[in-house]
């Protein structure tokens, strides 16, 4: 395959060499003896400087893809380095533009480029976002192979709700053989969480993990919901304490935030690099090295919570929405407000009621709690839901009773207790928010190729 900008940059050729590069010109700036022409092959945010003959730039504006040859030089005072096209050298327009092209050399607001779902990962902001995502993709794959877990690959199609939540998007069919528009005369959903599968593959191979498209049909219409979003989930076999989970994650969302503040292969320059506003970019760099501060992440219980967010509404230090009771579900607005304001960074809750929490949950010995964790950070609030499961036959048996399940339907799973149940546990993160977190992304909308949202499917 032909190199890259990217990889001209990495490993520059000597200088006077020739070169010939590919891409899409994002700025022509013609004067009379000379003329700068800024070329993107999306491979980095860095803009590769060509100098062209004025000769050369007949047809060239923002949005033509070219090839050009030229010699490899350096460039006049800032020792960077451009490509010198000269009068003898090639200028070769690949594919032009229509007049309606939308991108111009301006800044366009997320918004605006959302409307343009084929033409927004050009811009700089968002193509950077996209290889963000392709690089803690690659990191979180390098966690979890040196830590001995298998990636897996559990089905999207499912016939159970795992969540308990009734968010279901329901499968139907068009092919009317059967005599019904249901998945072979069956019941089948798009999957809300690949975990039940998880757990039977772990009473297998012990350490899993996957990193799986999940459907949520929820009308939250705000900036961190989708109705198809990834969600990587882990399962873990033997182990018997909430903290082993939250201290794994801790790990895990560690490894992602090194390779990023190391600058590896230069993936932190490049976010950086492609933030418009150097305040954006400062605030990205102080959530890495917050996440990376602390050799222990602060870890409360949700009754600890409810204080601590009970007392400062009391004392007038904050003045929520929604008054914080025990028993109730944190709201966004109290989840942000511990991580943000109280503990300055991420905070890990454990031990919610148990009535608040799906029904596979391990009961804790209060009887009114469950041993479960969130990992809250600032700005997004609920980063990772995950627990211990229950591994005991009979109680789950019981809880599915008591909240008038469908035992029928997830009778597969149950039947994992009778056949060498261990103690084991697992969690959920959305791949969509720790993107958001880590590159400083305002709405969730923009760190998903294709977002699927209450107000959103555009193409
Ligand atoms: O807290 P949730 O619902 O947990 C589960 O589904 C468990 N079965 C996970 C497990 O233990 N294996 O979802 C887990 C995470 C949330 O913390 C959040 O980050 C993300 O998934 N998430 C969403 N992300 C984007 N859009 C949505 N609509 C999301 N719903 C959940
Ligand atoms: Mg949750």
């Amino acid at each position: 395959v032909p190199a890259s900008i990217l990889d001209v940059f990495k490993y520059p050729p000597p200088l006077s060499s020739r070169l010939s590069v590919r891409g899409w010109v994002t700025a022509v700036r013609a004067q009379k003896k000379i003329a700068f022409v800024q070329l993107t092959d999306g491979t980095t945010s860095q803009t590769l400087q060509c100098i062209l003959d004025p000769s050369l730039v007949k047809g060239l504006k923002t949005g033509v893809s070219v090839e050009l040859e030229g010699s490899w030089s350096e460039s006049k005072g800032n020792g960077a380095y451009e490509l010198k096209v000269g009068p003898e050298d090639t200028v070769k327009i690949l594919g032009d533009i229509s007049e309606t092209y939308p991108l111009q050399k301006k800044f366009h607001s997320s918004q605006f480029l959302r409307t343009i779902p084929e033409f927004r990962y050009k811009t700089n902001t968002l193509g950077a976002l996209m290889r963000l995502r392709s690089n803690v993709d690659f990191s979180l794959n390098q966690f979890f192979n040196t830590s001995g877990f298998y990636k897996t690959n559990p089905p999207l199609v499912t016939s159970s709700d795992c969540e308990g939540a009734g968010e279901l998007f329901t499968i139907e069919s068009n092919s009317r053989q059967k005599g019904d528009t249901a998945f072979f005369g069956k019941k089948a959903y798009l999957t809300v969480s690949t975990q039940l599968h998880l757990e039977v593959l772990c009473m297998a191979l012990s350490k899993v993990w996957t990193l799986s498209p999940c459907f949520r049909a929820e009308e939250s219409d705000t900036n961190r919901h989708l109705s198809e979003f990834w969600m990587m989930e882990v399962e873990i076999a033997f182990v018997e304490d909430v903290h082993q989970l939250t201290k794994f994650t801790e790990e895990m969302i560690k490894a992602t935030v090194r390779p990023l503040l190391e600058d590896h292969n230069g993936i932190g320059t490049d976010i950086k690099d492609s933030k418009r506003d150097p305040e954006v970019a400062k605030e990205m760099e102080l959530r890495w090295k917050q996440l990376l501060a602390k050799e222990d992440w602060d870890c409360i219980t949700y009754t600890k919570a409810i204080e601590i967010l009970a007392g400062a509404q009391r004392d007038g230090t904050v003045k929520f929405e929604y008054e914080p009771v025990w028993g109730d579900s944190l709201q966004s607005e109290h989840e942000k407000w511990l991580a943000k304001e109280y503990f300055k960074g991420p905070v890990f809750v454990t031990d919610y009621p148990k009535e608040q929490k799906p029904f596979y949950m391990l009961l804790n010995s209060d009887n009114k709690t469950v041993a479960c964790y969130d990992l809250l950070v600032p700005e997004i609030g609920e980063l990772v839901g995950g627990s211990l499961r229950e591994h005991d036959l009979k109680k789950l048996q019981n809880e599915i009773e008591r909240r008038g399940m469908n035992a029928e339907e997830i009778e597969w799973y149950v039947k994992l207790r009778e056949s060498g149940s261990v103690p084991h546990g697992g969690f959920g993160m959305g791949f969509e928010r720790l993107l958001c977190y880590l590159g400083n992304v305002d709405n969730i909308r923009d760190a998903i190729p294709f977002p699927r949202a209450v107000d959103s499917c555009v193409c």
